[in-house]
């Protein structure tokens, strides 16, 4: 389904061009957004961002964490880690459930130490992680909850939404996702000392901010947008959750596709579907599998980011290249407490191993006409594989 832009997000924009006034202010158009914006979600309080980016940052900020500390982030997106990094903390990856590819709780537990202040979850593809035990977990070592919800409008877990169980949860309004405003992000949190601490964040004239953190604010005309796309989005995230059943009922059957679990408390949204390639178990290729997809016309996208490889490969994890002097701050000499913590190969042997059998297809703005094409390519490819 194409996005809509019509005469509701022009009405609003106009009434900020109207107004003249373009920048953040207490009941205009940004309040509004984040008024239904919070309201769709089911949390307490909404606080516009400029990016998802930007609201992690600010929200490892807040919890905390920093120069010393360590944050348990998963290792298959690499934006948590960034977040922790930005604020001098060390992120700990810790490893995946093979089946759901999301956070496993108990990979998270035996990954605590004294230096933990943080957890990062990525509700990953439009699937919570299981977000109550992680909650649990998080309430008994006194650790702050985020949550990474790029992929997660109308995503549930045991009936609530993706981004309502942790201290924050953080939403992206950049193109690709769910609810498109050009750029932008949104912090979501019951707790309203959070509320108050981030639009504290206003650092001019003399005023102190209230911790350490830059301005991230949403401006009006953004919000506008937003405002008419938080009304149709779920319109949006019912076509593409049509297309991912298609696609798993394609593979439906097939051995040597690894179907993605749901578990029975979460409801996915449609965002992108994957599988995992485990035809080398039956002797299949897969490069024969690609090339046949190809020849079908296919366009199916296999392993994941540049790398094919879980994010603490990334030089800037794993060569502690982040501020320019090398190890900092993962032993940085000048901490006192030192995490000593080492990214290494085998570090989380789950992720590692089911990065690279990835088989993925992008699911925002494909029509149902579409998704039906490519749901009948997948089953024709999976025949002729069978031949
Ligand atoms: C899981 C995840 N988290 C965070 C982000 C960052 O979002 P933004 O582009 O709004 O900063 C992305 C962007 O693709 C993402 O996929």
């Amino acid at each position: 389904m194409a996005r809509v832009f019509d005469d509701l997000e022009l009405g609003y924009v106009k009434e900020v061009l109207t107004s003249g006034r373009l920048g953040w202010q207490t009941g205009g158009m940004v309040t509004r957004f984040e008024g239904a914006f919070a309201r769709l979600v089911g949390s307490r309080f909404a606080i516009a961002r400029n990016s998802a980016m930007t609201a992690l940052a600010q929200a490892v900020a807040v919890s905390g964490a920093g120069t010393g500390f360590e944050v348990i982030c998963d290792p298959i997106v690499h934006f948590g880690g960034l977040a922790a990094l930005w604020f001098n903390a060390v992120p700990r990856f810790v490893d995946v459930r093979r089946d759901t590819y999301l956070l496993d709780p108990e990979a998270v537990r035996a990954n605590i130490t004294p230096l933990t202040k943080a957890l990062v979850v990525t509700n990953l593809w439009g699937l919570c992680a299981e977000l109550d035990e992680l909650r649990r977990i998080c309430d008994e070592h006194g650790l702050f909850m985020i949550e990474d919800c790029a992929h997660n409008m109308g995503s549930c877990w045991k009936g609530q939404h993706a981004g309502t169980y942790g201290d924050l949860g953080a939403f992206s309004f950049q193109q690709g996702k769910h609810l498109p405003t050009g750029d932008g992000g949104m912090l979501t949190t019951d707790r309203e000392d959070l509320y108050s601490k981030i639009y504290g964040e206003w650092a001019f004239s003399g005023e102190s901010p209230q911790f350490m953190t830059l301005n991230f604010r949403m401006n009006e005309v953004t919000a506008a947008v937003g405002l008419g796309q938080v009304q149709r989005v779920m319109g949006y995230v019912e076509q593409y959750t049509r297309n991912l059943h298609r696609l798993n009922e394609a593979i439906g059957g097939c051995a040597w596709l690894g179907q993605r679990h749901v578990p029975s408390d979460a409801r996915q949204a449609g965002y992108v579907w994957a599988c995992t390639w485990e035809g080398d178990r039956y002797g299949l290729s897969l490069d024969r599998f690609k090339q046949v997809c190809n020849e079908i016309g296919l366009k199916i996208n296999s392993g994941f980011a540049q790398l094919n490889a879980p994010a603490y490969h990334f030089d800037i994890f794993k060569g502690s290249t982040a501020y320019g002097e090398p190890d900092c701050p993962v032993r940085c000499p000048f901490y006192i407490a030192k995490s000593g913590y080492r990214y290494h190969e085998g570090m989380c042997p789950v992720a590692e191993d089911i990065i690279p059998r990835f088989l993925r297809l992008g699911l925002v703005q494909v029509s149902d006409e579409e998704g039906s094409r490519r749901a009948a390519m997948l089953q024709e490819a999976i025949h002729r594989m069978e031949r």
